[in-house]
């Protein structure tokens, strides 16, 4: 398949176009390994690792788009500490096993593409996208935490992401990759 003209939009979660909206939150459960049936828990899953992220404030939506409105896949993160916010409590691993490592790597993503879009250095873009808005606010530092045997974690490590830590999870374990973002001389 030939490689994808795809450009790189930062987009206010709150002002998201309804179209290009449905286009991530199908990403999303389409990459999601056992996403739960509709209903309460399935609206739980997405507001945990997708919805909390489109309010606005500090957090950041990047979305890869092939042509205007085709969406090849997103990122979404948040630039402070989740070991320090209160919203981010209902996932233990920050505060019970990484709270070290997110002072020192402390802005998080999450990142999805659309299967036809894969493997041609999208991905690569929307996190070098994503490290130049967190090295602008100072910080030292962001990470991702993934499943430790998935094959993504190659695709971090590519990108300069270093693996600080593992831990029991719902049964799996996860990794925590850290990269740090010395200041621009
Ligand atoms: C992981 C992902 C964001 C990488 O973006 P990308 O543009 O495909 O990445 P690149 O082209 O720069 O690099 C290719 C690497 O991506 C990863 N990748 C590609 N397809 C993948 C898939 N279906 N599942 C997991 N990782 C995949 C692999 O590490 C691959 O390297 P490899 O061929 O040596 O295994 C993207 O492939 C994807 O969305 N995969 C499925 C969902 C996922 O794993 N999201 C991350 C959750 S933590």
């Amino acid at each position: 398949m030939p490689l994808a003209q795809t450009s790189i939009a930062r987009v206010s979660g709150p002002q998201c176009p309804a179209g290009i909206l449905a286009q991530i939150e199908a990403i999303f459960f389409e990459a999601s390994a056992n996403p739960p049936a509709p209903g309460p828990e399935r609206d739980a899953f997405r507001e945990r690792w997708l919805g909390r992220y489109l309010q606005g404030g500090t957090d950041v939506l990047l979305v890869a788009l092939a042509g205007e409105d085709t969406v090849a896949g997103y990122l979404v993160g948040a630039l402070e500490d989740p070991a320090l916010q209160e919203r981010f409590a209902d996932i233990g691993y920050f505060r019970a096993d990484f709270a070290g490592l997110t002072r020192r790597y402390p802005a998080h993503l999450h990142i999805n593409l659309a299967k036809t879009f894969r493997s041609q250095g999208i991905g690569a873009g929307l996190i070098e996208a994503f490290a130049d808005i967190v090295r602008q606010t100072g910080a030292p530092g962001m990470h991702v935490v993934t499943g430790r045997a998935m094959r993504n974690v190659r695709f971090y490590q590519r990108c300069g992401f270093v693996a600080c830590g593992s831990t029991m999870w719902n049964c799996r374990e996860l990794a925590f990759l850290g990269r740090s973002l010395p200041p621009d001389c």
